[in-house]
């Protein structure tokens, strides 16, 4: 979740003007902070760059406050290589001439790494990015001198994610651009021309946008924007004008970060597949070290976590005993340590963390490492406690996850999980390479599954909004449902604030049956096909106690119809254990649009932390 900002044109202070535009991302997150000029007087390229805040960049600015010229700018989220001075953008090629700043990753970069240090190239940082500024400079070296053809040229080698800026002294009045999956966008200007990764950075000075698109390739120049694809071809795109105010447009024209945040889901399932799986759809994960021999040795694995990150733990615990047929425990992280935890070195600990800081969870894994079991974390921000203490970590790629209530950061843990689960199974040559194989597949078709879920957000709402009276709410699901039902009522809670539980539908009768009467909603998950009949019982005890019923069902399921239940969502269907990912999508949004008919505070609930650093 890097954020891009760059200027063209004439201003005086053009490194004061995009470092303040700079600051309008840093609701983005970021763990350091740099900067590109190319001088308009000497064309000298000066780069400056400090870990932290944009103000400990701007505290050693010193002349380059004042200068003037072609400038790029970025704050970083780390990904390869952690929060530092060096790994921080823009980098450059081994002479200095050539400045760039990257958002997104770079898959190949090793390969082309080990390529360009037997040419001799010397790198200074451990980042993806860096690789890109030392090709440039090769393919400079062997067109000629011709800038434009050397970085078409250098793209043209790269896979992967990438939103990339590049100024050179050669031509110091162009900021050449291009994107594939991370965003880009122009701001139009009279004599002058923006860059930003977001339009808030761009808001204070233009209002005419181009928004780039995959595969655009853009030459920008104080007079004007070329666009071509990276091949060369022409293109054209239509210019926007923004009319949202800035606090609107940092939320991508959402209301609250959790509705775009929910809305991101389909990239984030990308996002953690990107690099991890091979072209014949077997799983990889170079970043591993843990040899083979040692991941069939464990005669059981353990996976501990707090709040949503547990949920994803127990979807993860029922695939593993599925496909492994080996024991898995899961334990709340507060738990963890005082159950005294049957751990030993034949243990794999899998920890799974958002932050990477949670007390309960880090206090956790260092009792696992105590008691001898190997660690791996699934965590999304990089360079985290968690991520640091651990053995092995597995990250989730999800970006910055502003809302408190987690949604695109969950469906990152499914996934990751379910990598791992398929990882374990392809080295134990448990599955054939055709079986692992059709299980991915399924996984590379969830972001289009979860984006067609998406299109139902207005009939959701619709929904959604008369049941923002109920006084309380069940979740009930079996097997895999079961931890969707868990997180589905965590959701609710979060934002809403009204007392929802989940229960495994056949514990119902036991108890809690007793509670279900009119103003008692009740929301079905019925995606498991060897349990669908089961459910269909169940749902009819709830109707019989005059419960509002909502059904969670596959599309072509039509037992539960409107004859049985007051509502039904159809959602796609996939492989039964991979249903989770899907079936939390129209709970996410009832959680949402409930909390925002009664007028809540989404994305920061009262009492609650995004973090939360205490036990
Ligand atoms: C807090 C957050 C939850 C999160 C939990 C665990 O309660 O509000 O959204 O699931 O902590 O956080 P972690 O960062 O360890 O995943």
């Amino acid at each position: 979740m890097c954020g891009i900002t760059g200027y063209v044109g004439g201003r005086e202070k053009s490194v004061r003007l995009v470092l303040d535009n700079l600051k309008k991302l840093e609701y983005r997150g970021y763990d350091s902070a740099g900067v590109a000029v190319v001088a308009a007087d000497t064309h000298d390229v000066t780069v400056l760059k400090r870990q932290g805040k944009l103000g400990n960049l701007e505290a050693a600015l010193d002349g380059l406050g004042a200068a003037r010229g072609t400038v790029i700018a970025h704050t970083r989220w780390a990904t390869h290589g952690r929060p530092s001075d060096g790994n921080a953008h823009p980098h450059c090629d081994c002479t200095g001439r050539i400045a760039l700043i990257h958002n997104g990753i770079i898959e190949n970069y090793l390969s082309l790494k080990e390529r360009l240090l037997a040419e001799g190239h010397v790198f200074h940082s451990d980042t993806d990015t860096e690789v890109l500024a030392h090709l440039i400079e090769s393919h400079l070296k062997r067109n000629g001198g011709k800038m434009e053809m050397a970085v078409r040229g250098a793209l043209a080698e790269v896979t992967g994610a990438y939103a990339v800026c590049v100024v050179s002294e050669q031509e110091p009045e162009t900021i050449y651009a291009a994107k594939t999956a991370s965003p880009l966008i122009i701001g139009l200007g009279e004599g002058e021309n923006f860059l930003a990764s977001d339009i808030p950075a761009v808001m204070g000075h233009t209002r005419r946008v181009l928004v780039l698109e995959d595969g655009d390739f853009a030459r920008i120049t104080p007079d004007g924007v070329t666009l071509t694809t990276v091949a060369g071809e022409p293109i054209t795109r239509d210019e926007f004008a923004v009319t949202w105010d800035v606090r609107t447009a940092e939320k991508g024209g959402y209301p609250h970060f959790m509705l775009k945040e929910i809305h991101d889901q389909p990239q984030t399932i990308r996002d953690t597949l990107r690099g991890r799986v091979t072209e014949g759809n077997q799983i990889t994960f170079p970043e591993l070290k843990l040899p083979t021999a040692k991941l069939l040795d464990f005669h059981r694995i353990v996976i501990v976590a707090c709040g949503t990150a547990y949920h994803a733990g127990m979807v993860g615990k029922s695939f593993y005993e599925h496909l492994l047929r080996r024991p898995v425990e899961v334990q709340v992280a507060s738990e963890f340590r005082y159950n005294d935890p049957i751990v030993d070195q034949h243990t794999l600990a899998i920890i799974i963390s958002q932050s990477g800081e949670t007390a309960d969870t880090l206090a956790a894994l260092r009792e696992a490492k105590v008691k001898g079991a190997t660690t791996l974390a699934i965590v999304n921000v990089v360079g985290s406690s968690i991520a640091r203490e651990a053995d092995e970590v597995i990250y989730t790629y999800a970006g910055l996850e502003i809302s408190v209530a987690s949604t695109k950061a969950y469906v990152s843990q499914l996934i990751a999980l379910y990598l791992i689960g398929l990882y374990i199974a392809q080295q134990e040559n448990k599955l054939d390479r055709e079986v692992v194989a059709a299980y991915v597949e399924q996984l590379k078709a969830l972001p289009r599954q979860v984006a067609q879920i998406l299109t139902q957000a207005d009939a959701i709402a619709e929904l959604a909004r008369p049941l923002a009276h109920s006084s309380s709410f069940f979740f009930l699901g079996r097997g895999f449902d079961y931890a969707v039902a868990l997180e589905a009522a965590l959701k609710l809670k979060e934002v809403s604030y009204i007392h929802a539980e989940a229960y495994a539908a056949g514990e119902m009768k036991h108890g809690p049956l007793a509670l279900v009467e009119p103003g008692v909603s009740v929301v079905c998950f019925a995606t498991q096909s060897a349990l669908y009949d089961k459910m269909l019982s169940n749902v009819k005890e709830v109707k019989a106690r005059d419960g509002a019923a909502i059904a969670v069902v596959k599309e072509g399921d039509e037992g539960l119809d409107a004859r049985s239940v007051d509502s039904v969502i159809r959602i796609p269907g996939t492989h039964d254990t991979f249903m989770p990912v899907l079936a939390i999508i129209p709970a996410q949004l009832l959680a949402y649009h409930i909390a925002a008919a009664l007028g809540r505070e989404i994305d920061q609930p009262r009492n609650l932390a995004k973090s939360v650093t205490v036990e």
